[in-house]
């Protein structure tokens, strides 16, 4: 049975396809999609299209609805296509004519919208929260190091001394930088929709700024073709953001492997979170952090595939659309994944305390000790080529105390500074519930 149902069943065939996955991924939706109800005819009927009976029999009815998407005794049935004609199903069977009277004035096109816009503010409000716990545990991890030295790199090639320190905090306040473009998307999404129906409004005096207070979104999509046009552009946002995180997360999770092999040993991990090999007995592999890599880097690539998805349709809902929930859906779980998953394995991370009594670092402290000559009156040039030579000549001893001052340098980290300027972003969200 159809919401649309003319009096002709829809050739099979087709019915599969297009259907496509919206029975299992609007499974996520549903609790959205009584509150988008909600708030819609406590609208109709403060216009009249309901009276102030109809409204409470229809509010219980969503409530009993919602408690049983709370209590996972919902589902779409087989034959329903989607969320959105499933709820008004079951309204209907139980409340009888009542039931029929809510999609007055919206369509499934605004329906879904709403949806998605509260769905994807919340799990958006999630990562943000996620994001800043693994700020919470870098951070703490670069205060644990700020004075074990790791060798720097550039090229790949020994560079200048570097700190674990320095090193957790890189990617702690980086993240910063992309959670400003996860509120990017937060903002994005928290707009109302509702009301724009098909994309062209409706004839009915529908109040659209009540829906937007009811349902606390902070503006609505004035332009109802706007709205309609907000599906596509809230994905892009949130691919962005997905993106953004994927982007820190990977690399954080390459210098892992990187820095786990023999020939760098900088970290390890305990026997318990590594991986064997099959054939070879001595194997202790950091896969946890090569999956990491793996899934960062799929992350990455919904930007494209929401791009080439929305490039092009023209104004007004189109069925394409519905395909953006098969990308976004498993992105947002995945990243929930990673973030949990590298919250977890990051105080497990062992760090190597003496790599730098290694020689092959030596060369670390070449500019420590041409500055050291700077200081005691030398010019610039000729102190470099004076450990230059001592480096040409094969009789450079590096002297390696080190003595960096200022803001952000190896011995001052501004971790206080840095966890400041993260509250400030973390703000933009409200907490959660
Ligand atoms: N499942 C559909 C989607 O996600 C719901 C909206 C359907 N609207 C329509 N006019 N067929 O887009």
């Amino acid at each position: 049975m159809k919401l649309w149902d003319k009096g002709f069943e829809p050739n099979e065939i087709v019915e599969r396809f297009t259907v496509g996955r919206d029975r299992e991924l609007d499974m996520a939706l549903a609790p959205y999609d009584v509150e988008g109800s909600m708030a819609h005819i406590r609208m109709l009927e403060s216009i009249g299209l309901l009276t102030k009976d109809e409204l409470s029999t229809l509010l219980a009815g969503l409530q009993d609805i919602a408690d049983e998407i709370a209590a996972g005794r919902f589902e779409i049935e087989e034959g329903i296509e989607d969320v959105h004609s499933e709820v008004e199903k079951l309204l209907t069977e139980r409340l009888g004519s009542v039931g029929k009277k809510i999609h007055a004035g919206r369509s499934r096109n605004d329906q879904v919208l709403v949806d998605l816009k509260l769905f994807y503010r919340e799990r958006l409000r999630q990562i943000a929260e996620q994001i800043g716990h693994v700020f919470d545990v870098l951070l703490s991890l670069s205060d644990r190091y700020q004075n074990i030295l790791m060798p720097g790199y550039t090229h790949m090639q020994v560079a200048m001394p570097s700190s674990f320190g320095l090193w957790f905090g890189a990617y702690a306040e980086t993240l910063i930088d992309d959670l400003r473009v996860v509120a990017a998307a937060y903002d994005t999404a928290d707009q109302n929709p509702l009301g724009s129906a098909a994309g062209y409004g409706s004839s009915f005096p529908l109040k659209r700024t009540m829906t937007t207070q009811l349902l606390q979104f902070q503006t609505l999509h004035y332009n109802v073709c706007s709205a309609q046009m907000g599906r596509g552009k809230t994905e892009r946002a949130l691919a962005y953001a997905l993106n953004a995180v994927a982007s820190t997360i990977g690399r954080l999770a390459m210098d892992v492997c990187l820095f786990m092999s023999q020939n760098f040993a900088f970290f390890s991990l305990p026997d318990e979170f590594t991986t064997g090999s099959s054939i070879m007995p001595h194997k202790k592999n950091p896969d946890i952090f090569e999956v990491m890599r793996a899934k960062c880097n799929r992350l990455q690539s919904i930007v494209g595939e929401v791009s080439l998805l929305t490039t092009n349709l023209p104004l007004g809902y189109q069925r394409d659309l519905q395909l953006l929930k098969d990308i976004t859906f498993p992105a947002l779980d995945e990243m929930d994944e990673v973030l949990s998953t590298l919250a977890f394995i990051l105080p497990y991370l062992r760090v190597n305390e003496h790599i730098l009594d290694d020689a092959r670092y030596n060369y670390l402290f070449t500019v420590e000790d041409v500055n050291r000559l700077v200081l005691s009156g030398k010019p610039f040039r000729e102190a470099y080529r004076e450990v230059g030579m001592q480096v040409q000549r094969g009789e450079y001893q590096p002297n390696k105390t080190v003595h960096h001052t200022h803001e952000g340098s190896i011995g001052n980290l501004c971790n206080a500074e840095i966890r400041a300027k993260m509250q400030a972003v973390l703000q933009h969200f409200p907490s959660g519930q």
